[in-house]
């Protein structure tokens, strides 16, 4: 329930028109019910005066039938009045969340993205976006079920408070019964909930197109299957489990329930007989106790619902919590232009949030202006970290980094990211159009066809979008209907002109030419040392045919730099380098 307050602001902040006039219209739908049962009151004691006292039928009869029927009919109108409004509300809920998860997603750190707590968090923050709008339904209800119950309530007071204490005691074993269950309900969602996430993860699992492949040639289907009916069958015997106690306890205590209602009736009865009440009050309290009994009732049920539902905007409301911690000081300064010093490594060590183990120890490395450096160490030394370094997504656990002899912190992170153009390993491929797949280096120029086909060009795009049937306009990917898949080497290209699209001072490349063939990696090189020219840039690769057109080389070991120079020089050092040189090399001979 702790949660409700924050989720009723979501939904307020999301229509607060469309709640106001909700909230309007269920007030009227829920004085419904007592609106009618006290003109049938009505009605019925005017026949029976008509019958016992041989009058004529008086005007008001007729009068009073008809406010009946308008009231019937308006509890009609309204009821669909409110459905109408409660699919507004569900359509501006689900638009609203999930825009607030997509932004303030953006805004989190990336080490966030890495920790599977947050990452499943986020997963089910974006599911719920989209699936808890019962939610609000059942929230409303409540309001009216609520409002109705204490109508009713008040209504059989002014007849006897009796009644409603005998009405109470027969409701509250019931209520005890539904929180009891309610909370058991909860408790074992809670306990559920890592299964219910392998099943999540095997249902997305047996049904992606990036598992499709394995999941046929190494014939996993019976594999997954037999896990996932095992696992759903945990789960589901729990909840028969649960579902049987609740059934044979609810009975019970129905029963009782209606012993409530039924004394309540009898002494109703009693009272006419004695001819305390008319047959209109009976028939008036007969209908009041009965429905206030079931509302109460329901008001439990309903409120058990919105807590199960609660319970999984935990969630949510956990991922709106969090906060980024690398983001711009107040009064950050502007990243400089150009880079007089460059950037140097002082001293950095690094670990990874939640690993103790040191990537990087007391690593020093300058990278000057208008300087190629290549980056160089065997699998996991450290070389993506380096960039993830430079580029901010992380902070060093010691030491600093500096530009221009400020540390990074002191910039401003939107300035700082503009100056730098970085591909990464794992870069992306958008299942959008090529020219989307290239402008998103720098989206300001979505529209400047030039510098797209220009960026193209540089990085031998231009030759990939050629085949391709749509040319710049062709979807990419096999997501979308017309999409068209491409090579890894293909996307490669693609992702290379978006660093070209960018006016960045420094430009990084974490592997680029991995997936290209020898000639077009030749080329690429090529026309990245041309247009790299007094550019600063960093670029990681494991073939030495290309490294060696680096100004310098940094060979990265056990986190720290153990040669540094250019080619020739670190060849005839003998160190690690030329080893690792002269065992490619050997292996082309
Ligand atoms: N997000 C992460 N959380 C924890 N450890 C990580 C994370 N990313 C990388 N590591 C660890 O840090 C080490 C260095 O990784 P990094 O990706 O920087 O290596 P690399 O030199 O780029 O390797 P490769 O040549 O394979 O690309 C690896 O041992 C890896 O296990
Ligand atoms: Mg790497």
């Amino acid at each position: 329930m702790r949660n409700l307050p924050p989720v009723l602001k979501f939904v307020w902040d999301s229509g607060p028109v469309v709640v106001a006039l909700g909230f309007a219209f269920r007030l009227l739908a829920a004085l419904q019910p007592v609106a009618l049962l006290y003109v049938s009151k009505l009605i019925i004691d005017a026949i029976v005066a008509i019958l016992s006292k041989h009058q004529p039928i008086p005007h008001r009869l007729w009068w009073l039938v008809a406010a009946e029927f308008a009231i019937a009919v308006l509890g009609n109108i309204l009821t669909r009045i409110i459905d109408y409004l409660d699919s507004l509300l569900a359509d501006k809920y689900m638009r609203y969340v999930s825009i607030q998860v997509m932004r303030h997603a953006a805004e989190l750190d990336l080490i966030a993205y890495e920790d599977p707590v947050f990452y499943d968090r986020l997963e089910r923050a974006r599911v719920q976006a989209t699936d808890r709008l019962a939610m609000i339904q059942m929230l409303g209800r409540l309001v009216q079920q609520v409002i109705t119950t204490i109508t009713l309530s008040v209504s059989i007071v002014y007849f006897s408070p009796w009644l409603l204490l005998l009405l109470i005691a027969g409701v509250l074993p019931a209520f005890v019964g539904e929180s009891h269950f309610a909370f058991l309900g909860y408790a074992k969602n809670f306990r559920q909930t890592p299964v219910r996430r392998q099943l999540d993860y095997l249902r997305v699992l047996g049904g992606s197109k990036e598992a499709a492949k394995e999941l046929k040639l190494f014939g996993l289907s019976k594999f997954l299957t037999d896990r996932f009916t095992r696992l759903s069958d945990e789960v589901y015997e729990e909840n028969v489990a649960l579902s049987k106690r609740k059934l044979i306890a609810g009975g019970f205590l129905s029963i009782i329930g209606s012993l409530g209602y039924y004394s309540a009736y009898v002494y109703v009865i009693w009272r006419t007989v004695m001819g305390a009440l008319s047959i209109g009050s009976l028939y008036f309290l007969a209908g009041a106790i009965l429905q206030a009994s079931a509302n109460i009732q329901q008001i439990f049920s309903t409120l058990s619902g919105v807590a199960d539902q609660a319970l999984f905007l935990t969630d949510l409301l956990a991922f709106f919590e969090m906060q980024p911690t690398i983001r711009s000081k107040p009064n950050a300064l502007p990243a400089p232009r150009p880079i007089q010093r460059g950037f140097e490594f002082r001293n950095v060590s690094f670990a990874y949030p939640g690993s103790e183990r040191r990537i990087l120890n007391n690593l020093d490395f300058t990278l000057h202006p208008g300087e190629r450096v290549a980056l160089i160490g065997e699998n996991g030394q450290g070389k993506t970290t380096v960039v993830k370094l430079i580029t901010r997504l992380y902070d060093p656990t010691e030491g600093q980094i500096l530009l221009d002899g400020i540390d990074l912190r002191e910039y401003s992170l939107e300035d700082l990211y503009r100056e730098i153009g970085v591909i990464f390993q794992d870069f992306m491929r958008y299942e959008m159009t090529a020219r989307e797949n290239v402008a998103v280096g720098r989206i300001e120029e979505i529209d400047n066809m030039g510098e797209i086909v220009a960026a193209s060009h540089k990085s031998l795009a231009d030759e990939v979008v050629a085949k391709l049937p749509g040319g710049y306009d062709q979807m990419l990917g096999r997501r979308f209907e017309t999409g068209v898949d491409l090579s890894g080497g293909e996307w490669q290209k693609l992702a290379l002109a978006r660093a070209y699209l960018r006016d960045a001072q420094l430009l990084i490349l974490d592997e680029p030419t991995a997936a290209l063939d020898a000639r077009s990696e030749y080329e690429v090189f090529e026309r990245f040392a041309e247009l790299t020219g007094g550019k600063m840039a960093l670029f990681i690769s494991h073939r030495f045919s290309t490294v060696r057109m680096a100004d310098r080389i940094v060979v990265l070991s056990e986190g720290q730099i153990v040669e540094d120079g250019t080619h020739e020089r670190l060849m005839a050092l003998g160190g690690q380098y030329a080893g690792m040189f002269e065992l490619q090399a050997a292996s082309y001979r």
